[in-house]
């Protein structure tokens, strides 16, 4: 790993404590950090080094993949670490900022690397890149990296401003714009299942594959978030950024080379291709949003959406949303992308099913049998594995065809060592490998195709369905898939007796 300075903007918030210290530690103890480098805590609180410290130390035992106990060793990773109050729009506060970054520089032997991850709301981005630059951070020898958190924007002219803002001080190329989907082990699996392997690549387009099917799907409400939730809703916290990434990674051309730009470039490639909507009745009709009312998680009680804390009592904000999206290039011309995410469904899961078409219906076996269709389904979370659905013969039948699963649990094989999304975008980051962040033609083309959907869903709201919390979101999102003779191939093995669909609309 590269030395560098990383200094954390919003040190004192839950992402730096449930993600980014405990990915530090990981880094360390997997040695990938190496000892030329030292992280600064930067937030507005007032804290010593030492309570900071006991702050990064608490987060790591809480959420860490790796046990600490305070001896040498931890003396010796804590020693990188130091705290300073600050306030972002002084920009004297950023001089003495850099005096610290140099002190630390040369004590460490870091050589001028700075890395600035911005852990704060979208609209702090501007100022604190401002006056990163008229602090003198940006000065001297080695790199500079910004790296930056989602939502990057609320649509495409703030999206447009904001980068506009980040522009004036930084270069694309040294703008590391986070999707934390993309650090999934799962995520970044699909690529080398699609291309490393010969039996899937011929079979990867219209000819052979039906739909495919991404699912992100939450247990949980939105807990202390009410106050960005409602402004947001699940097309533009899920849907723009990682729904439509892992549609992008499903869809994308082999690139010429395993070259950074080029993966990006295909990427881009894809969403250019989206067949965009052009009425407000085409997105009614392939679309479909929906608001968890109470209901019962595995036992437990759950409030409505309304009542959560900083959400309005009359919200019409999406909790739950599907879509029928098309790729239109000559690979996927007519086979139909089905996505849906949603919060307070019944199990947390992200899946992606690829079903391909059956064998054509006058062979001997299928005109006997009702065959079900081959599945390939990538399991990204919780679990982590491969399964692959084909049909076989009962052992012991006479000739009777089941459906058998092939099933590759990586969790189960690597168990505690899968890394976390962070560990692997904070060590690229820190490499200077921009494949997993998300470039800003991708950024601009999702929040283009998304904007269509919003803007028609603004129009009115007699189409917000609600659903029952802890049931698999509204009727219509099952229907969606029925149009076309398909229906949502049931996630983490879970049987379909066990799959319930909420109903009561608006
Ligand atoms: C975030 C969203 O980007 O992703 C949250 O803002 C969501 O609303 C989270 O809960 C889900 O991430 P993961 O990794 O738990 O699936």
């Amino acid at each position: 790993m590269t030395s560098a300075v990383f200094l954390i903007f919003g040190a004192t918030g839950d992402l730096a404590r449930r993600k980014l210290f405990p990915a530090f530690y990981s880094l360390y103890r997997e040695r990938k950090l190496g000892d030329r480098f030292a992280v600064i805590g930067l937030a507005r609180r007032s804290r010593t080094n030492d309570q900071f410290r006991d702050d990064v130390y608490e987060s790591i035992q809480e959420f860490a993949r790796y046990n600490v106990t305070k001896d040498e060793q931890w003396d010796a990773f804590a020693e990188h670490f130091e705290y300073m109050s600050l306030d972002i729009n002084n920009v004297d506060g950023f001089r003495q900022l850099r005096e610290l970054t140099d002190r630390l520089d040369v004590k460490f032997d870091i050589g001028g690397n700075r890395l600035f991850y911005l852990a704060l709301a979208p609209e702090l981005f501007g100022n604190v890149s401002h006056n990163l630059k008229a602090g003198g951070l940006l000065e001297g020898a080695g790199w500079h990296r910004l790296v930056i958190e989602k939502p990057f924007g609320y649509d495409l002219p703030s999206a447009e401003k904001l980068n506009a803002e980040i522009r004036k001080v930084f270069e694309e190329q040294d703008v590391y714009r986070i999707d934390h989907y993309l650090g999934k082990e799962m995520v970044q699996n699909i690529n080398v299942v699609r291309f490393a392997n010969a039996f899937f690549e011929p079979l990867w387009n219209n000819k052979y594959i039906a739909n495919i099917q991404i699912t992100l799907s939450e247990t949980v409400g939105v807990e202390e978030r009410g106050g960005y939730y409602e402004h947001s809703g699940a097309l533009r916290d899920m849907g723009q950024n990682h729904m439509l990434q892992m549609l992008a990674i499903m869809a994308m051309e082999p690139p010429s080379r395993m070259h950074p730009e080029d993966i990006r470039d295909e990427k881009v490639k894809v969403f250019r291709s989206l067949r965009g909507f052009q009425t407000a009745s085409e997105v009614r009709a392939n679309t479909v949003r929906g608001q968890y009312t109470v209901g019962n998680i595995k036992g437990e009680q759950i409030r409505g959406y309304r009542d959560e804390d900083k959400v309005n009592p009359e919200s019409t904000t999406e909790t739950y949303f599907a879509a029928r999206v098309f790729v239109d290039n000559f690979r996927w011309a007519g086979v139909p992308f089905y996505i849906r995410t949603g919060k307070r469904l019944p199990v947390k899961t992200t899946e992606v099913v690829v079903e391909f078409k059956n064998v054509p219906n006058n062979v001997y076996l299928s005109r006997k049998h009702k065959l079900e269709p081959n599945l390939l389904v990538f399991r990204v979370n919780p679990m982590e594995g491969i399964y692959f659905k084909m049909n076989a013969k009962q052992p012991g039948s006479e000739g009777t065809i089941v459906p058998v699963a092939m099933d590759f649990c990586q969790s189960g094989q690597v168990g505690l060592n899968t890394p976390e999304a962070y560990e692997r975008l904070l060590y690229d980051a820190a490499r200077g490998d921009s494949t997993y962040f998300t470039r800003w033609d991708e950024v601009a083309l999702a929040w283009k195709y998304v904007d269509k959907i919003a803007s028609a869903w603004g129009e009115r709201t007699d189409d917000l369905h609600l659903y029952t919390a802890g049931t698999w979101g509204p009727e219509q999102g099952q229907q969606l898939v029925a149009e076309d003779g398909f229906r949502w191939w049931p996630v983490n093995g879970q049987d379909e007796g066990e799959v319930t669909w909420g109903h009561t609309q608006m």
